[in-house]
């Protein structure tokens, strides 16, 4: 077992611990699970037999990014107050993004806030959702446009969770776990290139890898004033994919693949990055089947959508770009002729079929 501390120095500290799941012990407490009918059927067991606590209830909800909304919330509340949870209560997300997301924010505002626990269940989660306090929900404006910063108490990533994931779920982590090379760590990107995470040494490696470097962004930054949003490398342009598709066409994952080829051609053509680079980082994705292309039918309102971007800030649109590779910055100073020619060459990429 690794346990890994996200210090934040004061009492909102807490353990990630990656290994074989262990008890968790809330005596006395009541708990609600919240989690959706796949994993539920799947690993709710190896939960509940771990778990200590006077009650426990089960509140499964519908699987899927388009149903991280205000609904859900609600849904979720209701529950809780029907089961009489109070302010001692605790909240376990056992899950992907999307219950981790819902159940964190759920979590803040029921009765003012109450504990919570994550217990991630897909790659992605597990390298980079379930750390750092990002909770929220999607509304017609944008994805996670609604939200807190909310701490779990703790984090258990357990790798058995993966052992049932469909490749394609596989690969959109992978996506996250590329991100994160590409943005800070050049060593860690040259070992992907060279190492395939296909066995269980190899994605061990990789989570740890990942979480150590998010623990130390969040650490420095806990509410993104300033070197966090550099995770949120490929975001920009994911989040607005994502939403034009309805949360329907492509998992987070592969939306970040396709984000990061739009935000490298930027980088490419104002010259933080060599074709070189462009090249290594797209065979990377694709070594992941990971979705690069998506063409922008109307190029004036996706830019008009950069500023709905959280990151966006009086008037002026940031992008976080990497320079060459393991490196990053984050620039809001780049032209609106600039990036509507850097989406045309992006759509010329992507209208070509090789
Ligand atoms: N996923 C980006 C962040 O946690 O800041």
């Amino acid at each position: 077992m690794d346990t890994l501390k996200v210090d934040l120095g004061n009492d909102l500290s807490y353990n990630v611990h990656i290994g074989e799941l262990g008890n968790i012990d809330f005596s006395n407490r009541k708990v609600a699970i919240i989690t959706n009918p796949k994993v539920c059927g799947l690993h709710i067991t190896k939960l509940t037999n771990k778990l200590k606590a006077s009650d426990v209830f089960i509140i499964s909800i519908k699987d899927g990014e388009q149903y991280k909304n205000i609904d859900t919330v609600n849904e979720i509340l209701n529950n809780l107050f029907n089961h009489k949870l109070d302010r001692k209560s605790v909240l376990i997300s056992l899950g992907g993004g999307v219950v981790g997301d819902i159940c964190g924010f759920v979590a803040g505002i029921y009765q003012r806030g109450i504990d919570f626990i994550n217990i991630p269940t897909t790659l992605l989660s597990q390298v980079d959702a379930s750390v750092g306090g990002k909770t929220g929900i999607n509304n017609s404006y944008g994805k996670n446009l609604i939200g807190l910063f909310n701490q779990p108490k703790a984090v258990h990533i357990d790798t058995i969770f993966l052992s049932t994931l469909a490749s394609r779920e596989y690969n959109a982590g992978m996506a996250e776990i590329i991100k994160m090379a590409v943005a800070f760590d050049l060593e860690f990107f040259n070992w992907l290139q060279s190492n395939t995470i296909n066995n269980d040494e190899n994605l061990k490696k990789a989570i740890k890898k990942s979480i150590e470097l998010k623990i130390k962004i969040v650490q420095e930054d806990e509410k993104e004033m300033g070197v966090r949003a550099k995770l949120n490398y490929g975001h920009t342009f994911c989040h607005i994919v994502e939403m034009m598709s309805n949360y329907t066409t492509y998992l987070h994952g592969e939306a970040v693949s396709i984000g990061i080829i739009m935000a490298n051609t930027l980088a490419l053509d104002i010259g933080l990055i060599t074709q070189n680079e462009f090249n290594q980082i797209l065979s990377l994705l694709k070594m992941y089947d990971l979705p690069t292309k998506y063409y922008i039918k109307d190029i004036d309102s996706f830019y008009d959508k950069f500023f709905l971007d959280k990151k966006s800030m009086q008037g002026k649109i940031s992008f976080i770009l990497p320079i060459n590779i393991g490196n990053s910055t984050i620039k809001d100073d780049i032209t609106k002729q600039q990036i509507q020619k850097s989406l045309l060459r992006y759509n010329d990429y992507a209208n070509n079929i090789n």
